[in-house]
């Protein structure tokens, strides 16, 4: 009998705007070629706080009531308290934010999804870093959004570019990672976020703030979050991530939502999902609240610091002569990189795994269509120790030899 073909039946989206991810695909070359990898942006597994993990989820089967569904549609209700107090006591959000303001996700990706949802319709503009994270491009596509790139430097956005823009085109939201993005490293100053706001307040647009790397600082504090710079102005939807600081296997994130889109941001919610597992908010509140968090997040972070400065001596001592040149992120997991005489980095990177072994993401991925930097290249640091740095390097180098010749 022949199989029923759900190829004619399928939804528009599915047909056209889903993307297979570029990262992905790599990652799957490098696992396929038993490569050293500079690909991933998710912590080292000996940096995971497993031992933690098991004890803090123990018992929390214990109160059979969180075994039905649970009583609020937005997540447990005391995880949401200890946010509002961690964030505020932080100070990462201004007055307006309640617990009834906080919306549990599982993990950044979420938030990114469900803010598409409540904000894109087909055809719409959305603005984007230039380069940004290559998943939200996808997830923001997916809904029909046509995503335009904005150029960022060291210090943020190009607040020139971002005027231009937003004189020209009728613009949904900005979607922004200001601290240590992925994947340039680069964290937005102080001037160019409040510069940021007070366009995005001329030209009454909203922004999504992504920060799932916020605590991840190495050298300083990072500058003021856009929504709390915003203040009462609250155009500002910020998503928060437990997968860089504790693990990205738990799926546990969660988004700060203004009272004036709260109320659709809970039915996108209901309507796919009903609800989180509640187990798993509960197993992380436990794991939060028993930490000592800031110290717990200092260890992580001189870790952390000590793999970016032994890939960065690397990379000078191997690649320097190969013509890369590179920045020093000041924290996050990233370094971004141009490798100057490689015209096609995607085609580079694929013959440097199977050639040599080492991967690394081109970082033409990260651009919308037409904006791409050929030649850019993203280092990722959190899982290089320095052997792996300094084997990984020296095999980078010999592959751009060998791919010249
Ligand atoms: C900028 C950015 N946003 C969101 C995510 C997704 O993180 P999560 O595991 O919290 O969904 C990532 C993961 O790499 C990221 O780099």
């Amino acid at each position: 009998m022949k199989s029923f073909d759900f190829k004619k039946t399928m939804s528009t989206m599915a047909r056209e705007r889903l993307e297979v991810s570029a990262i992905g695909s790599m990652i799957k070359l490098v696992i396929e070629h038993g490569a050293i990898s500079f690909t991933a942006g998710e912590p080292s597994a000996d940096l995971l706080p497993a031992d933690l993990l098991a004890e803090a989820f123990e018992g929390v089967f214990d109160d059979a009531a969180q075994l039905g569904y649970y009583r609020s549609d937005l997540g447990h209700v005391e995880f949401r308290d200890w946010i509002v107090e961690w964030m505020r006591r932080d100070g990462l959000i201004p007055g307006w934010v309640k617990t009834e303001n906080i919306m549990m996700t599982c993990g950044s990706q979420e938030g990114i999804s469900l803010a598409g949802e409540a904000l894109i319709d087909p055809g719409c503009y959305v603005l984007v870093e230039s380069p940004t994270y290559m998943e939200t491009l996808l997830t923001f596509r997916k809904q029909g959004a046509v995503c335009l790139g904005v150029p960022i430097d060291e210090d943020g956005i190009d607040i020139g570019a971002l005027e231009d823009i937003l004189r020209m085109k009728k613009i949904r939201f900005l979607y922004s990672i200001p601290n240590f993005q992925n994947p340039s490293g680069n964290t937005a100053t102080l001037e160019r976020r409040k510069e940021v706001l007070a366009l995005l307040q001329k030209y009454d647009v909203p922004l999504l703030e992504d920060d799932p790397y916020h605590y991840l600082s190495y050298d300083s504090a990072t500058p003021a979050s856009y929504i709390c710079l915003a203040g009462d102005d609250a155009r500002v939807v910020y998503l928060g991530s437990f997968s860089k600081i504790v693990a990205p296997g738990v799926r546990c994130g969660w988004m700060v939502v203004p009272d004036s889109l709260i109320a659709e941001i809970t039915s996108l919610r209901v309507n796919s999902c009903l609800g989180l597992p509640t187990m798993v908010q509960q197993g992380m509140l436990n794991l939060l609240t028993r930490l000592d968090l800031e110290s717990y997040i200092g260890r992580l972070c001189s870790a952390y610091a000590g793999r970016r400065d032994a890939l960065l001596s690397a990379l000078d001592a191997h690649l320097s002569g190969e013509g890369l040149v590179h920045n020093r992120p000041l924290g996050g997991f990233f370094i971004w990189g141009r490798l100057e005489g490689i015209k096609d980095m995607s085609d580079f990177s694929r013959y440097a795994v199977v050639n040599e072994k080492i991967g690394v993401i081109p970082g033409s991925v990260f651009f919308v269509p037409g904006a791409e930097d050929p030649s850019s290249v993203r280092f990722s640091f959190a899982k290089v120790d320095k052997a792996k740095a300094e084997e990984g390097s020296a095999r980078l180098a010999r592959a751009i030899k060998s791919y010249r010749s």
